[in-house]
């Protein structure tokens, strides 16, 4: 084994030379550069993804040798190789390393000819017994509307394993849209400048967002394992479709097909997720293994199969017209297949811990009337019709945002069934609301827990308070919480990330918001630290006290 290891080094050490000297003789090197940083993702216990981008190449193919090593100085060699990467993927350059060390801090970096990346941190998957997994998660990074801090204090925690993304981590919108009220004034405009089409405008896009320093800093320190929401193709979309297509009346936007296909690509050029984009098949519904400890489903909820939306204006806009129209139909969330495969791995789990992270929200929110609580002469994101028109809907207290699980309720039923079934202790992560938000998940008509729910909030998307103009701040928040005694904590006004902790007594959720994504500097504090204890999901999240593991 060793003496293999050293003919792999000596072989992989002649490789290193002979590409440095090709490019060095020719001196083409010299122009390309790594702009968009580094990037690792989905960790197995003996691999990882590794990822970069080469800039200033035009046509030609490139060479690039990669390398992983036990320290940052990168001495203590472990595996090289190298790879060619051309314009039919964007110069992106992705390799699957295997045979590495288990639970093992490694250090990785790209040359072309005599330029080298940084040197990107990463970290194996832990075998065996396990005390402990902790995780940074996040959702929702707008890059117009503001600076990426909750990725700075992400990227300077060094007791994580990995950060876990739950989607949204492109927004589709152009300048003059959602959220870019502030973008000039922040130096942060889309690029390109109009909502995205084809396939040069999405990679334009992940381009501009791994150009950011603060989403280089966490790429570069942390291995990351990702799912798309809506945005990284367009704003509410579901297996054949979205809300954000083919509603511009002055735009042609095309086949729902073609915009889609462009957008998965880009995806998987530019993210460190292994798999390729294929079409409507493309599976991004996975499964990490953290020893004895815990068992991370990664779900689709937005584009592998899910049904559309259920149309509120098709309703006579009363809370009894909504329900009923959301009882009509049984819409599917998950999709058979998927629904078969998350059953299959609870049920095989020997894990203490099941957490399914996905896009969605999953507890029940009844609406408060918003009549008592908005003031209207106040500055809103949202158009005055719209705050009329819900203000109205809200009267008798339905649910309203119908495009979380609360639009599928056969499917969550059916879901928290085989959760109560098979899946032990189970915790559901989820994002794209902007809130920072907990709750006890249980079956309709039960009382008891059968799951408990952590969300994120934004990175720094705009959540509820900028949408809803309120006469007095929290007012939403307030009302929101008094009507559904199923959530546990809410926070309608920052912006931040949430850190997950696992040990084999407890799960505690520790929400952290930063106080501006607009300032030029910024203050964070903890808001919130929930937990539940394993073996006890029935009686559902209580106040943690700090952390101390
Ligand atoms: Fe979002």
């Amino acid at each position: 084994m060793l003496r293999r290891t050293f003919i792999r080094l000596v072989a992989n050490t002649i490789v290193l030379a002979l590409l440095s000297a090709k490019a060095g003789a020719s001196g083409y090197a010299k122009r390309y550069a790594f702009q968009h940083g580094v990037a690792s993702g989905d960790p197995l216990a003996d691999g990882i993804m590794l990822w970069t981008r080469i800039s200033g190449a035009y046509g030609e193919k490139v060479s690039v040798v990669w390398e992983v090593a036990r320290d940052a100085g990168m001495q203590s060699l472990l595996l090289a190789g190298h790879l060619e990467t051309d314009e039919s993927i964007d110069y992106t350059v992705k390799v699957d390393v295997r045979r590495l060390p288990a639970d093992t801090r490694l250090y990785y970096r790209f040359t072309v000819g005599d330029i080298q990346s940084p040197v990107g941190m990463t970290r194996t998957l832990p075998v065996g017994s396990v005390d402990l997994a902790r995780f940074a998660v996040v959702s929702c990074s707008n890059y117009p509307a503001g600076f990426f801090y909750a990725y700075r204090e992400v990227a300077q925690r060094d007791d994580l394993n990995a950060v876990i993304h739950l989607g949204d981590y492109i927004y589709e919108y152009g300048a003059g849209q959602y959220a870019t009220e502030r973008a000039e004034e922040l130096g942060r405009q889309p690029d390109p400048p109009t909502e995205l089409l084809t396939l040069g405008d999405y990679r334009k896009r992940h381009a501009q967002y791994k150009s950011d320093r603060d989403s280089q800093a966490m790429h570069r320190a942390h291995p990351v394992i990702a799912i798309w929401d809506d945005h990284e193709i367009a704003n509410e979309g579901w297996k054949d479709g979205a809300d954000n297509h083919g509603n511009d009346s002055d735009r042609d936007e095309g086949l729902w097909q073609d915009r889609r296909d462009a957008a998965m690509q880009a995806y998987f050029e530019w993210m460190p997720i292994r798999g390729e984009a294929n079409g409507s098949r493309t599976r991004i519904f996975r499964a990490f293994q953290f020893g004895d400890l815990l068992n991370l489903i990664l779900l689709d909820t937005r584009f592998y199969s899910r049904e559309r939306q259920p149309d509120i204006s098709a309703t006579d806009g009363t809370r009894g017209g909504i329900e009923a129209e959301l009882n009509k139909v049984k819409r599917r969330m998950l999709g058979r297949r998927q629904e078969r495969w998350l059953r299959k791995r609870l049920k095989r789990s020997t894990m203490t811990w099941n957490a399914l992270a996905q896009q969605v929200l999953v507890s029940p929110i009844r609406t408060p009337d918003l009549e008592p609580i908005l003031d209207l002469e106040k500055p809103s994101m949202v158009r005055r019709e719209v705050l009329e028109r819900n203000i109205g809907l809200s009267k008798g207290n339905p649910p309203l945002l119908l495009d979380t699980w609360d639009g599928y309720p056969w499917a969550r039923q059916r879901l928290l069934r085989d959760i109560k079934r098979y899946g032990g202790n189970t915790v559901v992560l989820s994002g794209d609301l902007h809130t920072p938000l907990a709750g006890n998940l249980n079956l309709a008509g039960e009382k008891e827990a059968v799951a408990v729910e952590f969300m994120t909030g934004s990175v720094t998307s705009p959540g509820f308070a900028e949408y809803l103009p309120e006469r007095k701040p929290g007012m939403v928040r307030d009302a929101t919480l008094e009507l559904n005694p199923n959530l546990r904590y809410m926070e309608t006004d920052h912006r931040g990330w949430l850190c997950i902790t696992f040990t084999h007594a407890e799960c505690i959720g520790e929400w952290h918001l930063v106080d501006s994504v607009r300032a030029a500097d910024y203050a964070s504090k903890i808001d919130k630290r929930l937990a539940v204890d394993a073996g006890n999901i029935a009686a559902g999240l209580y106040e943690a006290a700090d952390l101390t593991t």
